[in-house]
């Protein structure tokens, strides 16, 4: 028998807070009843900052990020359409399939897996495409299953330099209520996130975001839409509502979340997942072991991916974290099954609970065959963890402290 409770360090779903739990655990109640309005609309309107957007339209769709992929193709291009996307990745290689799936004409750039989007080749193919073939450019910021953060600015600047007016789509799956992420800014037409990450809930909740632009778009596509179509929901949601039997614990949970996020303030919440994803890392660097992230620069803030030694399986590491120690680690997925595995350090997570899951992570490692001493890698996460801690300030919006 398992005692304690489990440790989860999945990227996602990731720990619900307590209040959120608490959030879920609600009667049923009449989705067509004047209240629900009042619990639906603020949360489309609290979303928004956490997509850095003013203007922006906010969809909820039942269903997960998966979905709301689909969800966001679907509504905006059609068949035949050229779009730019590059594989560096598990989840950019579905987005991939995904779009191949709906008829897109994919010009696929592929990079080693540990690569951010290569944002050069993509500026040399927006430049090229003199004649406006490329209708959409789709980034995935956070690489889940690499641990690589891509620099969504960089590419819309690429698109300004040679005045490309593709979308510019941002799966945000694993980024968004985490690290900074500014729609508006960088104008991001579509931006994609789901409940179970950052913000903190179940899975079950497609999180879209689009721009005046997308939505003017999503007027014309003509591509099937059952379900998903966006019209159908953002004209229930202008009124309140769904247009089916909408997840309604799911929204209390989310509620609960956004006054989470808030009462931290997000620019903590963003301070908080770097420092944590800082210890992770000396935590690494100490023990050894290499991140599959090819360099600190593109190393991601939610989620990090260690290979192990040669020799050692990464599964096992996995499943004596998870028998033993009753922690659960993330796998490495397709060409890493086996050589690496995955600390996700996003959502309502603090420094004690990063250094639990790194003095496992020693233990699971040592069973396993690494020669990791034991402690060096807490050490390192201690030191960092620490140290001083000044509040970066983001848009000069929060002294230091
Ligand atoms: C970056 C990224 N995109 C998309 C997805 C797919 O989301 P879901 O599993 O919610 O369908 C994930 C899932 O982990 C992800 O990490």
């Amino acid at each position: 028998m398992k005692t304690g409770h489990a440790h989860l360090y999945i990227p996602g779903p990731t720990i619900i807070p307590e209040e959120v739990r608490r959030a879920l655990a609600v009667p049923m109640q009449d989705h067509r009843a004047p209240e629900f309005a009042s619990l639906l609309t603020p949360i489309r309107y609290d979303l928004r900052p956490v997509f850095g957007t003013t203007d922006g339209t906010i969809a909820l769709f039942p269903g997960s990020g998966t979905g709301a992929w689909e969800a966001a193709i679907a509504n905006t291009l059609q068949a035949g359409d050229r779009v730019l996307m590059a594989r560096h990745g598990m989840f950019s290689t579905l987005w991939v399939e995904m779009a191949e799936r709906l008829g897109l004409d994919v010009d696929v750039v592929d990079v080693p897996w540990g690569a951010p989007c290569p944002v050069e080749t993509f500026a040399r193919k927006l430049a090229e495409d003199r004649d406006g073939r490329i209708r959409a450019v789709f980034v995935t910021h956070n690489e889940t299953a690499t641990g690589v953060a891509s620099d969504v600015e960089a590419v819309r600047a690429e698109m300004d330099a040679c005045g490309h007016d593709a979308l510019l789509f941002v799966d945000g799956v694993s980024s968004i209520a985490s690290v900074p992420f500014e729609m508006d800014a960088w104008r991001v037409d579509l931006a994609i996130a789901g409940s179970q990450k950052g913000l903190m809930c179940p899975a079950g909740l497609g999180v879209l975001a689009l721009s005046p632009r997308a939505l003017e778009l999503a007027e014309k596509a003509t591509m099937p839409r059952g379900y998903f179509h966006l019209f159908d929901m953002v004209n229930a949601h202008a009124a309140g509502s769904f247009p089916y039997t909408p997840p309604a614990p799911l929204l209390h949970g989310m509620r609960a979340a956004l006054d989470r996020l808030a009462a931290e303030g997000l620019d903590r919440v963003f301070d908080r997942h770097h420092r944590l994803a800082s210890g992770v890392r000396a935590a690494v660097a100490a023990w050894g072991l290499r991140t599959v992230a090819e360099s600190p620069a593109c190393a991601s803030d939610t989620v990090t991916a260690i290979y192990t030694p040669d020799g050692v399986d990464a599964r096992e590491v996995i499943a004596i974290a998870r028998d033993r120690y009753n922690c659960y680690l993330g796998a490495g997925l397709g060409p890493l099954a086996g050589r690496a595995f995955r600390i996700g350090h996003l959502g309502d997570l603090n420094e004690g609970m990063c250094l639990s899951a790194l003095s496992i992570v020693e233990m699971a490692l040592n069973a396993a065959g690494a020669r990791v001493p034991y402690g060096a890698g807490v050490a390192a996460a201690q030191e960092t963890y620490a140290a001083p801690y000044t509040l970066r300030v983001v848009d000069g919006g929060i002294a230091a402290e």
